[in-house]
């Protein structure tokens, strides 16, 4: 990931102005249904944990300019306290995001602008509970998400947990890797992210941001799938559960899904 990381850190997608804050305002991301999902699963991890244990330490990488999936999941639980870390390398988001307002329970917080698939450049001392990242994995090979993976793994308490709510692949498409250069052959993402454009404008967005946020998924978005994504996470010694969301509304929301890796 890293020769792409001088790209991504002035992505205009995430700049400030850019296409991206319609998404999560219209809940084109879904993260109403990642927000739900991670209730549940931190729900059951909490109930797992000793009772003197109050005080948690969460890791959000790529966390954006509006973390609102985990920082409603922390809302949520108002009986314990959050010590909070975001990662982004986009210094837009990352200046969003510090004047992001938390929920009182995040007793400290602090947003890192720096590249967050390479966590051993970061001097993140502690370990920590949960980490979460939203909607951005799909950028990475299976190599670049296998590196990853073993960070977080090494990087969370033994008990702790991995949520990763992403674009994934729907199995009847073929695996498509990001290319050093240019664009695949045979791209079975152009029906995809016309009709996905289609959707953008039939929803308000206006066609230059609707163009500008297509151009950064035909260009970066290559997600591998669930059961794949199930798959480097097992070799890697997490347990994993895998959640599919369904949204009436929504004509891509099987793209959408979480995965979960468990360090047991
Ligand atoms: C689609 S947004 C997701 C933001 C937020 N996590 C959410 O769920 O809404 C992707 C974010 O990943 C950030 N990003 C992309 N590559 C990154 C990298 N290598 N390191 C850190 N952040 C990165 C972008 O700057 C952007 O803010």
């Amino acid at each position: 990931m890293q020769s792409k990381t001088s790209v991504m850190r002035r992505e205009p997608t995430f700049n400030k102005g850019g296409s991206y804050q319609f998404i999560i305002g219209k809940n084109l991301g879904l993260h109403r249904e990642a927000i739900a999902t991670s209730i549940e699963i931190v729900s059951k991890f909490l109930s797992s944990l000793p009772k003197t244990k109050k005080t948690l330490n969460v890791l959000d990488l790529a966390c954006g300019a509006s973390p609102v999936i985990i920082a409603e999941v922390m809302n949520h639980f108002s009986n314990y306290s959050f010590e909070y870390t975001g990662i982004d390398i986009n210094p837009d988001q990352v200046a969003t995001c510090r004047k992001f307002s938390f929920p009182k329970n995040v007793i400290k917080k602090e947003v890192i602008e720096e590249n967050a698939w390479n966590l051993e450049e970061h001097s993140l001392k502690d370990k920590v509970d949960l980490v979460f990242i939203g909607l951005n994995t799909h950028h990475g090979t299976p190599e670049e998400i296998s590196f990853l993976a073993k960070q977080i793994f090494s990087q969370l308490n033994k008990g702790g947990v991995f949520l990763n709510h992403d674009l994934f692949r729907p199995e009847k498409y073929p695996y498509l890797r990001r290319p050093k250069k240019g664009l695949p052959k045979n791209d079975w993402r152009d029906e995809w992210l016309s009709g996905y454009k289609s959707f953008l404008k039939t929803q308000g967005q206006s066609e230059d941001l609707a163009e500008q946020g297509i151009d950064h998924m035909r260009n970066w978005d290559y997600p591998i799938s669930m059961e794949e994504m199930r798959t480097i996470l097992v070799k890697i010694g997490f347990r994993v559960s895998t959640h599919s969301y369904t949204n009436p509304n929504h004509p891509f929301s099987n793209f959408y899904g979480m995965v979960v890796g468990y360090k047991v």
